[in-house]
């Protein structure tokens, strides 16, 4: 059955794709938005209109019911949407059809020679019965297409996607010109038009004038056609409080979904613990003793590591106070091994050092900013993930109240 479904809607995506070919002009922006990449404003942070939901078009489609999962499909915090949404309580969950500002970063890319578009650049990993269509029309609300996908695309199969490739889908999104700079346009807020929308209530929602939309996106914008709403700040939503009654449309799969991600959280938490001690003990000693004697340490570290296994209450605790603590000041981070940090760091060395007790690390070809640092330190972790916006930061050097 599934794969008869599959096999439908890849011939169906190949069948669109060839009306694609075949009608091209006089279809809207389906491809993307063009742009010139010598412009000075290259690249922007900007936001993208979103509203949250509960697909159900497979199984373990995500519940984006809360700003966590929507956060993971844009690669930010859940602090970088509620706090332009107007949201109080970042980790309570979303009401269908809730209005959010994601932010985006968004550039302009060129794919050849003779063709540049402007967008968001997302990673996304395929999960079973995910297609480049159902993908963009229903966990992207249609900020993209699947044409643009396969254009960005172009060594990736759509008819051959298997669940863990990654697949970067282009988030629709331009930069205010020099133009608009000087009339005071901060954003050109991405928004997709929808069924019961026109000009002048999408005017009215972001505080702006409808000729100033039409100036920007001509006067031609079809419905989900995605159009970009000029703004000198953005617009405060209108939040609707969260009756108690209301519970999110498929409660089961979220709950399951979160179950597991606070195991894996508790499996990573456990490992961090490990990573407490060892990483103590590497900080007092790397400075002052030898690398010899370094290593002896690490031997020690291990052994305490045991004993305060043993102990299994404390850590017990720990864990607690950690999960407390990571999830209030932080939700997009990996934990690596201490043997990893260092082979990141070249063994923490000078080199690294980027400034204070920030290393530059590469892990897997990605560059990381590794921070050693005390517990509890929710406010430099947030100026951190603030500063690096959509990458994962780590991490974890500490000096906890176990010490050594
Ligand atoms: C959008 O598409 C229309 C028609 O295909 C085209 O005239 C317009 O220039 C496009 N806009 C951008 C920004 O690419
Ligand atoms: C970009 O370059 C093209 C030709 O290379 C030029 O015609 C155009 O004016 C440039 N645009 C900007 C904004 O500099
Ligand atoms: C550039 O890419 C676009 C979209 O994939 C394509 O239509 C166009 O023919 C390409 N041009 C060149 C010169 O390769
Ligand atoms: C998008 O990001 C991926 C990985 O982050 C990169 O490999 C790819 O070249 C990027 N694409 C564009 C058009 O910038
Ligand atoms: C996206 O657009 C398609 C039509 O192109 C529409 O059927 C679908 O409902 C839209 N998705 C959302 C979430 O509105
Ligand atoms: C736009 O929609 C609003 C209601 O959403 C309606 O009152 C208004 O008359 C519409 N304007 C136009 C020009 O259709
Ligand atoms: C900036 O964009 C606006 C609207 O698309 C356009 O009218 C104007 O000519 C552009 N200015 C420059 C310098 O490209
Ligand atoms: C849309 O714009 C074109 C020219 O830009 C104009 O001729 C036409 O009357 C406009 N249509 C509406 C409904 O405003
Ligand atoms: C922002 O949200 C609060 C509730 O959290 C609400 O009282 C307030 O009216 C909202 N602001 C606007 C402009 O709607």
């Amino acid at each position: 059955m599934r794969i008869k479904l599959r096999y439908l809607s890849s011939s169906f995506l190949l069948l669109f794709f060839l009306c694609y070919v075949q009608s091209q002009e006089f279809l809207p922006n389906t491809t993307g938005y063009t742009c010139s990449p010598n412009q000075t404003t290259n690249q922007c942070q900007t936001y993208a209109f979103y509203r949250a939901s509960a697909p159900d078009y497979r199984a373990s489609a995500p519940n984006l019911l809360d700003l966590a999962s929507i956060g993971d499909l844009f690669s930010v915090s859940r602090l970088m949407i509620s706090n332009p949404s107007n949201i109080s309580s970042p980790s309570s969950p979303l009401i269908q059809n809730q209005p959010l500002f994601v932010p985006l970063t968004c550039s302009c890319n060129t794919l050849n020679t003779s063709y540049s578009i402007s967008f968001a650049n997302l990673s996304y990993t395929i999960a079973q019965g995910d297609t480049f269509y159902l993908v963009s029309t229903y966990l992207y609300l249609n900020l993209t297409t699947y044409q643009s996908v396969m254009i960005v695309n172009p060594t990736v199969v759509p008819t051959e996607l298997e669940a863990g490739d990654v697949v970067q889908f282009p988030i629709f999104c331009k930069c205010p010109n020099e133009t608009q700079l000087q009339n005071q346009v901060s954003y050109l807020v991405s928004y997709v038009l929808q069924p019961s929308d026109n000009l002048s209530s999408v005017a009215s929602m972001f505080g702006t004038e409808t000729q100033s939309i039409i100036d920007v996106n001509g006067n031609n914008s079809q419905t989900f056609e995605t159009i970009f709403v000029p703004v000198t700040r953005l617009p405060q939503l209108p939040q609707l409080t969260q009756p108690d009654a209301v519970t999110p449309a498929s409660p089961g799969a979220g709950k399951t979904e979160r179950k597991g991600v606070n195991r894996g959280l508790a499996i990573g938490l456990a490992i961090c613990g490990v990573l407490l001690v060892l990483v103590t003990g590497m900080l007092i000693y790397s400075e002052v003793i030898l690398k010899k004697r370094r290593k002896r340490k690490s031997d020690d570290a291990e052994k305490q590591k045991l004993q305060f296994d043993k102990g299994g209450k404390g850590f017990k605790n720990m864990e607690v106070n950690l999960m407390a603590d990571v999830s209030d000041c932080l939700d997009k981070y990996k934990l690596f091994n201490i043997e990893e940090l260092r082979a990141a760091t070249n063994d923490f060395s000078e080199d690294c050092l980027i400034q204070g007790s920030v290393y530059k690390g590469f892990i897997n070809g990605e560059v990381y900013a590794i921070k050693m640092m005390k517990w509890n330190a929710c406010e430099e972790l947030k100026i951190l993930q603030k500063s690096r916006p959509g990458n994962t930061i780590l991490i974890l050097c500490i000096d906890c109240k176990f010490s050594v």
